[in-house]
């Protein structure tokens, strides 16, 4: 049993906390700590059979974060808020001696750039602390790196191809909406496209390469090369993987609005004089959209995100398909949300569980493939999220050089 704290009341941390809840017997106690209090004390309200105590927090004010944490004495912190204050809040938990984990790496505010090196820098310190950080505990990064390191003990002997698929084909009715937080989500996607190959990073114009791929219930679909963070961490830890790429569907009608922001510079990250006030475009952009966490009621159909791999087993070629399937409606039905939330929320809660219970227990700072991955991939189904693995899978639409 441990008192937790969740910083972040969006989306994603919504379905967190609507697992967490649910084990009153492994968390008593759940401090919602977040910018807005209103959002923490509706997530109270939510869930009164949970002791659920809201605070406001700004966690980019460290001393403030150290103040909390040593007023409710938590096991872990899980970082549900953005990137942005993974940095500030690793420093907290270092301060206050308490367990920590995240969903997306750290990327400064100024450079749309993710990076693991900056929180990697914090290895020695967690470990001579006895601490622990998971990092990047979402689906992607998160459970994809879990899928990799199954594949890896139990599939592969080598890991030669790794391509990240993620689909979500369903629909929300709204002409545009992200369905994370804006800023972050078209700070990646309007970025270069990125992919190792041959141990170098390769770069690419944003949204340059496509490639058919076919999706489990949806059919084929057309998915772009985007950088993704847990590619870094992954050619890290599997250096056998000589090519990994991710790849992500977008609608006509989501790239048609995409182009014109950007185009119009409102996909912009620098601020620009409006009469004699400073103003962000991309900032002003998603106060303009839908909040991710609104589409939920009207959200229907299917996401499917996966890893195909390639490699060898017993001397001979193997391919694998280790890939969850799951609908808008299911995620709306469990935790009132949209998948998408859903498939990010889901982890960190089963993370929590491992961590407190100790079965994920290991001073220093983590990336998911350098924990076991069973003791997460077994919690899934019953949590939401079933997967599936196919061994040689026909990968004809991922081109192979062989
Ligand atoms: N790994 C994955 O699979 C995956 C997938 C999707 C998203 N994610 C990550 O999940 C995170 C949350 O995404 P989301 O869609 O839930 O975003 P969101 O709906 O915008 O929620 C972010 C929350 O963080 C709070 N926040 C922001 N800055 C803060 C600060 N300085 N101090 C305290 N609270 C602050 C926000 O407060 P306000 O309510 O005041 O705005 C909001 O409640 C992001 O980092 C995203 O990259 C990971």
């Amino acid at each position: 049993m441990a008192r937790i704290v969740v910083v972040g009341a969006g989306a994603v941390a919504q379905v967190t906390v609507c697992k967490l809840a649910r084990r009153p017997d492994l968390f008593p106690e759940i401090v919602v700590a977040s910018r807005t209090f209103s959002k923490c004390q509706r997530l109270a309200e939510r869930y009164p059979q949970a002791r659920i105590i809201p605070e406001a927090l700004d966690a980019d004010n460290t001393a403030a974060t150290v103040a909390l944490l040593r007023k409710y004495k938590p096991e872990l912190l899980l970082n549900l808020a953005l990137p942005y204050q993974d940095l500030p809040l690793m420093d907290a938990c270092l301060e206050a001696g308490v367990h920590y984990l995240d969903t997306a790496s750290y990327e400064p505010p100024e450079t749309p750039l993710y990076e693991y090196r900056y929180q990697w820098a914090y290895h020695e310190r967690y470990a001579q602390a006895g601490l622990m950080a998971v990092l990047g505990i979402g689906f992607d990064p998160g459970v994809t790196n879990a899928f990799v390191a199954y594949a890896a003990k139990h599939l592969f002997d080598e890991i030669h191809y790794l391509d990240i698929v993620d689909c979500n084909a369903g629909s929300h009715g709204r002409p545009f909406a992200t369905n994370f937080n804006l800023e972050i989500n078209l700070r990646e996607i309007t970025q270069p496209g990125r992919y190792y190959e041959d141990g170098r990073l390769v770069e690419v114009p944003p949204l340059s390469i496509s490639q058919e791929v076919r999706f489990p219930e949806i059919g084929v679909r057309k998915a772009y090369l985007i950088f993704h963070e847990e590619l870094e961490s992954l050619v890290k830890h599997f250096p056998t993987i000589r090519r990994a790429r991710f790849w992500m569907t977008f609608s006509e009608s989501y790239l048609m609005h995409l182009k014109a922001f950007m185009n119009v510079g409102l996909t912009r990250i620098d601020p620009i004089d409006y009469e004699g006030h400073p103003v962000v475009p991309i900032k002003f952009l998603q106060k303009l959209l839908p909040d991710p966490a609104s589409l939920a009621p009207d959200y229907k159909g299917w996401v499917s995100i996966g890893v195909q791999l390639r490699g060898i087993y017993q001397g001979k070629p193997r391919t694998a398909y280790i890939y969850t399937n799951i609908r808008h409606e299911w995620a709306y039905q469990d935790c009132g949300s949209q998948a998408i939330a859903y498939t990010a929320g889901v982890p960190p809660a089963i993370a929590a569980e491992l961590m407190i219970s100790g079965l994920w227990k290991r001073p220093g700072v983590w990336n998911v493939e350098q924990l076991p991955p069973e003791p997460l991939l077994e919690r899934l189904p019953a949590a939401g999220l079933p997967w599936k693995v196919v061994v040689d899978y026909p990968l004809d639409f991922i081109d192979v050089p062989e």
